[in-house]
Order: structure tokens, then C-alpha cells, then sequence
């Protein structure tokens, strides 16, 4: 049901793009009017979302760690998934960032029978949403990155570079995008998964289906007006161009698929500051992963500490409660004769 929602919301938005920009002909306010309101949803919504979570107090040193953490000389290591410095954290992160290498240890649990034939409980490992994800997010970011060209006059020599490695199949007229193959080919194997996989079917929300879905909408739109529709490019740029220069001009002969796709966009931009996708930003911002785990080697005062909270040991509670404490049978650091 929830997927149906989902989908049924995205079929929505296209249709209201289609009778909008095509039937109804209000092509400015598709072309220019909703992409620029929901820009600067995005840019302000991005922004108080981030500054919100950087003051966020974090009164405890809380890295996730894996792994052997810095202590005696001849102990190694494991600098990257427990690291003590700040150049060590710097590197974890980009692993992390770059390769996600956190999901990279996915696990499932799973059902196993011992030699008995006893039914164990196992974790074994599940590499399958790695790749999905490595596959979806890097052809996302290579689309994005290509789409530059569209915004930009001349277009820069790496934009040219990447657009000219990315089409070098050379399958096809106009030449596929190995790029779209790699962020449909993702999102299709997420979709699968919350479909098939009974635990994370159960588990999916509209909040995890509905971005699947919309991104999937773009990138379809896309691919139907550079391979299908084959639109004006010129035209389109010259729309583009207006956006960026503030000459809001719809030229003619704009295909009507153009504002579904910008349409669509749109919606993510608005979408995004309040919904998981902002885990792009927050993945810097978690404690769990940008911290060095140096306990151990610096004493940590809190600063958010009410001064008007004394702190009380537990050599002071027990000075004060030893009494009953020694007639209740509770266990003493000191008997009452040892503190006489
Ligand atoms: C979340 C952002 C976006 C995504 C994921 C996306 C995705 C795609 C994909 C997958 C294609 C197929 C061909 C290709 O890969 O170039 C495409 C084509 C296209 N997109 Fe986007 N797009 C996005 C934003 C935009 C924006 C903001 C514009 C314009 C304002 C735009 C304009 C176009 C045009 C004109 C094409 C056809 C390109 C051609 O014929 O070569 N897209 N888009």
C-alpha cells in the first residue's frame, strides 16, 4: 500500500507538470516560477537543517569504533576503524564517504542448522546494498555533475571530459550515458529489495518508497527526452540560460516532457531538507564517525556542565550513605571500622 501511495504521488506530480505546462500553457511559471521558489527552499531549508544539528551539543567523545584501538606500542592499530587523530578521522571519513565502507560490513540475520539439526541464528554478511547504493549514488552524482553543461556557457574542458567518457559505449544514437545504466540499474535493485526482502518490506515507510520513486521519475523523464522524445537541447539551454541569468523567457517548441522532468525535480528539491535524503549532509556531522576515539589519552571536561551541579563520587556517596549501606549487606570499598 505504501509503495502504491508512492508511486501513485509521483504519477501525480507528472500529470499536473503535463496539463500544466502543456494544455494549460503555463510554461513560465513551470519553467521558472516553481524550479526557483523550490531552489530556495532547498538552499535555505539545507542551511537551518545543518546550522540546527552543528549546535546540537555533544557532551561525550561517541566514535563507533571496529577494531583495535591505539594503546601499547607493540598492539597494532586499526587506525581507520578506530582512529586516535585527526588526520586518522579525516581518512576514515572519506572512506566512508567515498566507498561506504560502513554498509561494505552489512549483515543479514539469517535462519542456519547446526550438526544436530538445531535452528541457530547466524549474521552473515549482505554486500548486496553496498553495491546497490555505490551503484545509485555514483551515477546519480555523475548525472549531476554532466548536467552542468546545461547551466554553463562555455561549458568547462573537465564537464566536456567526463560528458565525452561517460557516453563512450557509443551504443546507440545518441550515445548512452553509462551513467543512466548505473543510477536506473540502482534504484530498479533498491526498489527489489524493499519488494522482496520480507523484514525491510515490513519496515519501508511512503518516507523511504516515495524518493525512490520520484528520483526514479526524473531519471525516466530524462532518459525519455534524450533517447525517446530526442528534445531541442538549444532550446532547453536557452531556457536554462534563463534561469541563471534571470531572463525569464520560454522559448518555443519546448517539449512538454522538459517540465515534467524539471517538475519532478522541483519537488525533490522541496523534498529534500525534511526527509532522510538529508543524510548527505549529516553524514559529516555524526559523532559516531567525525570523532577520533582518544578517550583514553585526553580528559574531556563537558562544557554544557551546570556549574550549580556539583559533581558527586561515589567515595562521597558512600562516606555519606556507609551506614545503612553496611546494615543492608550492601558491599563497602571501606567497612565502617576502615573509615574510623
Ligand atoms: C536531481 C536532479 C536531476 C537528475 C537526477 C536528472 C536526471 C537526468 C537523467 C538520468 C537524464 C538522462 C540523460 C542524461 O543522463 O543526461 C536527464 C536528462 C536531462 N535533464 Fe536532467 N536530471 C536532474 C536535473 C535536471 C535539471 C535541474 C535540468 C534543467 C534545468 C535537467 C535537464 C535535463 C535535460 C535537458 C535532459 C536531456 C539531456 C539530453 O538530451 O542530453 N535535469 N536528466
Amino acid at each position: 500500500m505504501k509503495a502504491i501511495f508512492s508511486l501513485l504521488m509521483v504519477l501525480a506530480l507528472v500529470v499536473i507538470a503535463t496539463v500544466g505546462a502543456g494544455a494549460a500553457k503555463m510554461q513560465t511559471i513551470f519553467a521558472y516560477c516553481i524550479p526557483g521558489t523550490a531552489f530556495i527552499i532547498f538552499v535555505v531549508g539545507f542551511v537551518c537543517k545543518i546550522i540546527s544539528w552543528a549546535k546540537s551539543p555533544v557532551p561525550f567523545r561517541i566514535p563507533t569504533t571496529g577494531g583495535q584501538q591505539q594503546t601499547l606500542d607493540w598492539i597494532p592499530q586499526n587506525k581507520w576503524d578506530n582512529p586516535s587523530t585527526g588526520p586518522q578521522t579525516f581518512i576514515r571519513m572519506a572512506l566512508e564517504v567515498l566507498t561506504f565502507r560502513s554498509l561494505f560490513r552489512n549483515t543479514k540475520v539469517v535462519l542456519k542448522h547446526d550438526d544436530g539439526k538445531n535452528p541457530i541464528v547466524a549474521y552473515v554478511s549482505a554486500k548486496w546494498l553496498w553495491l546497490f547504493a555505490i551503484l545509485f549514488h555514483y551515477g546519480f552524482f555523475i548525472v549531476i555533475v554532466r548536467h552542468m553543461r546545461l547551466f554553463m556557457q562555455p561549458v568547462p574542458a573537465p564537464i566536456a571530459f567526463l560528458d565525452w567518457s561517460d557516453s563512450i559505449l557509443q551504443i546507440l544514437t545518441p550515445s548512452i550515458y553509462i551513467s543512466d545504466l548505473l543510477i536506473l540499474g540502482g534504484l530498479t535493485m533498491l526498489l527489489a529489495r524493499r519488494f522482496t526482502d520480507a523484514k525491510v518490506r515490513y519496515i519501508s515507510l511512503v518516507n523511504d518508497y516515495f524518493p525512490l520513486f520520484l528520483i526514479l521519475g526524473i531519471a525516466l523523464s530524462g532518459v525519455y527526452m534524450r533517447y525517446v522524445a530526442k528534445v531541442d537541447i538549444m532550446s532547453i539551454k536557452d531556457v536554462v540560460m534563463g534561469l541563471v541569468t534571470f531572463n525569464y523567457k520560454v522559448p518555443a517548441g519546448v517539449d512538454v516532457s522538459f517540465f515534467v522532468h524539471l517538475f519532478l525535480v522541483s519537488t525533490l528539491l522541496v523534498y529534500f531538507p525534511f526527509s532522510k535524503l538529508m543524510h548527505m549532509g549529516g553524514v559529516f556531522l555524526s559523532p559516531t564517525r567525525n570523532m577520533p576515539n582518544d578517550t583514553r589519552m585526553v580528559h574531556y571536561e563537558n562544557v554544557w556542565n551546570n556549574p550549580a551541579i556539583k559533581p558527586h563520587s561515589y567515595e562521597a556517596y558512600e562516606d555519606e550513605f556507609r551506614e545503612p549501606m553496611f546494615e543492608a549487606g550492601l558491599p563497602l570499598e571501606k567497612t565502617p571500622e576502615d573509615a574510623a
